[in-house]
């Protein structure tokens, strides 16, 4: 049996949810510095790689079990609606990163614009969704403990890489954020 990496070790380190989230985004600005200040290919390849794990685990994450929560709440449903929306943007770059293999001259301007959308829609959870979530009366420790329980699942599975890869490849493939329908019953507590 291999060890816990340090990953694992920090998804069951007893975060709430939004501590998790915020844990995450840090760690994705942090990938996206060491981008901007990398010199070899091999070096931005491997950087690339690792933004493109990161925000597929994180995306799912969030459109799993985070958004259809903020779905179920009428004033907020608006502003879930556009992160699903920012969400789409955001993967379809990843699609264009993932099937680049370093020698493309416009490799550094798409790492750029992904990580000022990444950025604006960061602030928006940071500043507006999660105090909104925090305002729903959701367990915030239980969803964290969703969320890490998931997040394994997903590493394990390698789903991040794989999804990615696969998506390069299938480019008629939909995209199921949408899918994630109003349908979820049962989470708004009883007024
Ligand atoms: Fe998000
Ligand atoms: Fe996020």
């Amino acid at each position: 049996m291999r060890g816990k990496s340090t990953e694992e070790a920090m998804v069951s380190s007893g975060m709430n949810a939004v501590e998790m989230l915020k844990a995450d985004h840090r760690k994705v600005e942090g990938l996206f510095e060491q981008f901007e200040s990398s010199t070899t290919k091999r070096e931005k390849m491997k950087l690339i790689k690792e933004v493109i794990n990161e925000l597929t685990l994180h995306t799912k994450l969030e459109e799993k079990l985070v958004y259809p929560i903020l779905l179920e709440e009428k004033e907020e449903e608006d502003m879930a609606q556009e992160a699903f929306e920012e969400h789409h943007v955001v993967k379809n770059v990843l699609k264009e990163l993932s099937s680049m293999d370093g020698s493309e001259e416009n490799l550094k301007a798409k790492m750029k614009v992904l990580s000022e959308l990444v950025d604006h829609h960061v602030q928006e959870e940071e500043k507006e969704m999660f105090p909104a979530l925090e305002k729903t009366g959701e367990d915030l420790t239980a969803l964290g403990e969703k969320i890490s329980q998931e997040k394994m699942k997903l590493m394990q599975r390698g789903s991040g890489r794989r999804s990615t890869r696969a998506s390069a490849k299938s480019s008629g493939r939909k995209t199921a954020t949408r899918s994630i329908s109003r349908s979820t019953t049962g989470r708004r507590k009883a007024s």
